[in-house]
Formats: structure tokens, sequence, C-alpha cells
């Protein structure tokens, strides 16, 4: 560990949101700061809007007064930039335009010593373009806060072209002394987060617009069997349609058109009505005073479930078997290929193919599908399937089966992978082309989606759990329904599977 030391003055630039609780974060880890803002006023106000903030941790108790005091006192609001020459690290947070961030680099660099390091927190520019141009490109690196940035653990630290790895090593050091989880990553488009999240919104706006359920009942099935804190949509709906919609064209057009990353119609809809989510009082969902959330849809069933029969082992989804079986079913198991009967009914866990398809391919009679959750002891919903054959009876026998595990059991139109397995599966393929690509290694890329965006489990560690050569297979299956390039698997999964490796190898 080689952090910069306590003593040494943290310059930050920008007193907006960003700026602000980045300038707390670093006081609070005992440097002295001097936040700057060309706004006149912008700075002292945003010191006296951190006083505040940390006198309410005082009142929980999270902080003693002492403590406070001493915090506030190495907080210095500034009105000139030329106070800033002696800081051992500049963090730049102000507007994110490229040729102004450019301009106040080259500022800095002549007002600031040999070796002090310029950090930009910038969330989308590259890290090689804003050092291009400088004397010293080698002291220029990304120090990627996430929003609150008292709250949030993740930093991503980013080395552009020039990045000296010493320079990127203190960093990463100093966050960690800072309390914070850093990762290492390149200066590629979105970096870690912003790359590998994509798909978990573009999967559900997919599956919205090709009608496979509403967007309560698709957030409910990533929340209640994807163990993620909020679906797509309604996370979408708090961050704005605006920012998410921006940022996803952005990594669009900065991997020059990869269908991977196409934008969704769905998503610009909204941004072309002003329904921006939260802020402008509708998006997916009203805001309105009183509104309330649309129900989620659900099946009941009125059958009973007193027997099924376990024919081999049902993959991913044999946690759920011990389930049944402590709700008191009679489990009858037998040689045969993961599949579960009851009555006419047989279940299945998805592998990435429509019902329809897999019940003719394999001469599976009244085919249910279910879809994969985080955890089938702790779920308490789960999406389902079935094949245009499948009879209602059979469907009913299911679900009754389901619900007698004490899932909730939400039906889903024939669509390949379901909800929660298509979405862990596209993660995991953007995360594994990531680490194929060296922006991260797999270990940091599953941090970062966990401390950065809060995901249940990291994406590879989930692949792996599932198994890379289900993974692939599930993702092989989408991309032969859908014939496009978004679906393609990464070449590290088919790597792995080649040499029987894992993906943290
Ligand atoms: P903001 O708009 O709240 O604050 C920007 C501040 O910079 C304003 O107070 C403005 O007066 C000041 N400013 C603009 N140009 C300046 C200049 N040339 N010199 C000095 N001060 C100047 O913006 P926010 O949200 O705090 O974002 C700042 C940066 O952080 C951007 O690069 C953004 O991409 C990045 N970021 C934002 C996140 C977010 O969730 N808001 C998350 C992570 C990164």
């Amino acid at each position: 560990m080689n952090p910069l030391d306590s003593n040494a003055l943290v310059a930050v630039i920008g007193a907006g949101a960003m700026g602000a609780g980045i300038a707390q974060v670093a006081a609070q880890a005992g440097h002295p700061v001097k936040l700057y803002d060309n706004r006149p006023g912008a700075a002292a106000q945003a010191v006296a809007g951190i006083d505040r903030q940390l006198g309410r941790l005082v009142e929980k108790g999270k902080l003693q007064p002492d403590a406070r005091e001493a915090i506030s006192a190495r907080l210095q609001p500034v009105d000139a930039i030329e106070t800033l020459a002696d800081a051992k690290l500049v963090i730049e947070a102000i507007v994110e335009n490229l040729q102004v961030k450019q301009q106040l680099l080259l500022q800095l660099e002549g007002l600031c010593g040999q070796d002090c390091i310029l950090a930009s927190n910038t969330s989308s520019l590259s890290i090689t373009s804003l050092a291009a141009g400088l004397q010293r490109p080698q002291q220029v690196v990304g120090m990627h806060f996430f929003n609150p940035a008292p709250l949030m653990a993740l930093v991503e630290i980013v080395s552009g072209l020039a990045t000296e790895p010493a320079i990127a090593s203190t960093l990463y050091d100093t966050a960690r002394a800072w309390g914070k989880k850093p990762v290492h990553t390149r200066s590629t488009p979105g970096f870690i987060v912003n790359r590998v999240a994509r798909p978990f919104y573009a999967e559900s706006l997919r599956l919205l617009q090709e009608g496979a359920a509403d967007c309560a009942t698709l957030d409910a099935l990533l929340r209640d069997a994807g163990g993620f804190r909020m679906g797509a949509f309604e996370l979408t709906d708090l961050i704005g349609h605006d920012v998410n919609y921006a940022v996803t064209c952005s990594v669009f057009e900065a991997f020059y058109g990869d269908f991977r990353f196409q934008p969704s119609l769905v998503q610009k809809e909204l941004v072309d009505a002003g329904r921006l989510g939260r802020k402008s009082g509708q998006g997916f969902y009203s805001y309105a005073e009183g509104a309330e959330r649309p129900p989620v849809a659900q099946l009941h069933s009125q059958a009973s479930a007193e027997r099924c029969v376990v024919e081999g082992h049902l993959g991913a989804l044999q946690p759920l078997v011990a389930r049944l079986r402590e709700n008191g079913l009679a489990i009858t198991e037998r040689a045969g290929k993961g599949l579960l009967r009851i009555g006419d009914a047989t279940l299945a866990l998805s592998d990435g193919r429509l019902a329809s398809q897999r019940a003719r391919e394999d001469g599976l009679r009244n085919l249910v599908l279910v879809d994969l959750a985080l955890d089938y002891q702790a779920a308490t919903r789960i999406a389902i399937s079935w094949s245009a054959d499948t009879s209602a009876e059979a469907r009913d026998q299911a679900v009754a089966l389901l619900q007698r595990a004490g899932l909730k059991v939400t039906g889903i139109a024939d669509l390949p992978g379901l909800v929660v397995l298509r979405t862990v599966a596209m993660l995991a393929n953007e995360a594994a082309d990531a680490v194929l690509q060296g922006v991260g290694s797999a270990a940091d890329i599953d941090l970062a989606m966990c401390a950065g965006v809060n995901y249940p489990r990291g994406p590879l560690a989930w692949a792996e759990q599932l198994g890379v050569d289900y993974t692939l297979r599930v993702l092989e299956h989408l991309q032969a329904s859908y014939g496009e390039s978004r679906y393609r698997p990464s070449l590290l999964l088919r790597r792995c599977r080649e040499q029987g490796a894992n993906l943290h190898d």
C-alpha cells in the first residue's frame, strides 16, 4: 500500500453533486481539502451543505461532534484556482465536456507541481483524450466515483494510454485508504460499470417491447427471483431516462454501433415525451400524488400438488427440490435428463430456447419452463412460460407445484431465456468480453458490479456457479432465436469451455 499521505492537500474542482461528495470523502479521510468552482459562491455553498450532512451524521450518532468539527476545519472553499498550486492530487468534477475539461487540465498542469496527480471523475469521456496535449499525460488518471460519493463504495481507477502505472496504483491505494473499494480499469467506453450494466436495462426493455409482461411484473421478477434491489424500469425511472438513454447512446456510438449496446426505441419514446422518470413525475410509472403501482401479474392454481418426480439433476433448479420436500411434497427421484414431472406437466429450467421449440426438439409434452432464481430457497416469486401445446390443466398443475413451495408464480409470454436467466446470461457475456479485452480482471469486474450498482452477485461468479457450459448454451440459443449479433457469445466463454477453465482463472 502506497497511498497519498493524509497531510497532502487534495483539491476538488466543481462543487456540484459529485465534487461536494468527493470533497467530503477526502476530508473525512483526514486530508486538507480545497474546493473550487468557477460559479462564484458555489464552493462555499457546497461546504455549508457538507457541514449540514455531517451534522446529520452526528445526530444519528454515526459521527462524534469533535470529529465533525475537525472535518469541517479541513474543508476550505476557494474562489481562485491559483490557490490550488500546492495540491498533491486534484480531482475535477466539472461539467461533462471534453474541451472544457481539457482546458482545465492544461491550466492545472501549468499551475501545480510536477508530481501532482490530475484525476478526472468523468463517467464517459476518454482519459486518453483528456490527457492528450498535456506535457505530463502520465499524471492524468480517471477516479470515477458513484453517486452519492460518501455512500457508494466503488471507485473506478481508469488508466489512459499514457497513464503511469505507479500513478494509477497510488490512486488505487489512496481510494482504499479512504474506505472505498477501488478497481483498476482501462479507458474504454463506459469503463466497467456503465458498460457491463447495459444488458440489465436492455433485456428488460426488449422483453417489454416483445410483450413478455408489463413493467411492474418484469420489475418484480428481477427483484423477487433475481435478487436485484430494483427492476430495470423502476431503476431507470430513478436515474432519469434522459441520463440513462444518453449513456446507452454514448456507449453504442463509442463501440461503432455494436448491436450489443443498441439503444431502445421504448426508452427513446419516453425521452421524446418528456417522461423522464421520478424527476418529471412520470416515467414507466406515475409519481403523481396518490399514484399506485400497477399490480404484478400472478397465476393462481386450485389444483392439488402432493407428489412429483425428479428425473436426473435439475441443474441450477436443483435447490427447488429441497424446498418442495420441506413443504411436504412426496418426491420420487429417478435417472433422467433434468426434468420435474407432476401429473401431465413436465417442468425444466430454461436453457434459452423457446418453450415451444424445446418441446418439439426434445419431444416433451406439456412443457413448462422455469426461470432462473438467485437462490431458489429465498426467492418469493418465479416466472414460467409454456409451450403452445401445453394444456391448461398441465400448466395449472405446474403452478400448483411451485405454489406448494411457497412461490408466487408469474406467467410470461414464450420468449427465449425468460427474464432473470437471459438478463444474467447477457450481463455475464458483457463481463466476459470486458475481461477478454483487458478492461478489468474478473475479480474487479464482479466487485465493480456489486459495489457500484448493488448486484446481488458478480455476473462472472454467477456464470461460474451456473456453469460456463450452461451459460454459453443459453447465449447460443438466444443468438439462434434472434439471429442478432447482439446475443453473440463472448470468445472468453467459448475458450473457457474448450479449456475446461473458469472465468476467474
Ligand atoms: P453538476 O452539474 O452537479 O456540477 C458541476 C459543477 O462544476 C457546477 O457546480 C459547475 O458550476 C462547475 N463547473 C463547470 N465548469 C467548471 C469549470 N470550468 N471550472 C470550475 N467549475 C466548473 O455535475 P455533477 O453531477 O456533479 O457531475 C460532475 C462530473 O462528475 C461530470 O464529469 C459527471 O460526468 C461526473 N459524474 C457524475 C455522476 C452523477 O451521478 N451525477 C456520477 C459519476 C460521475
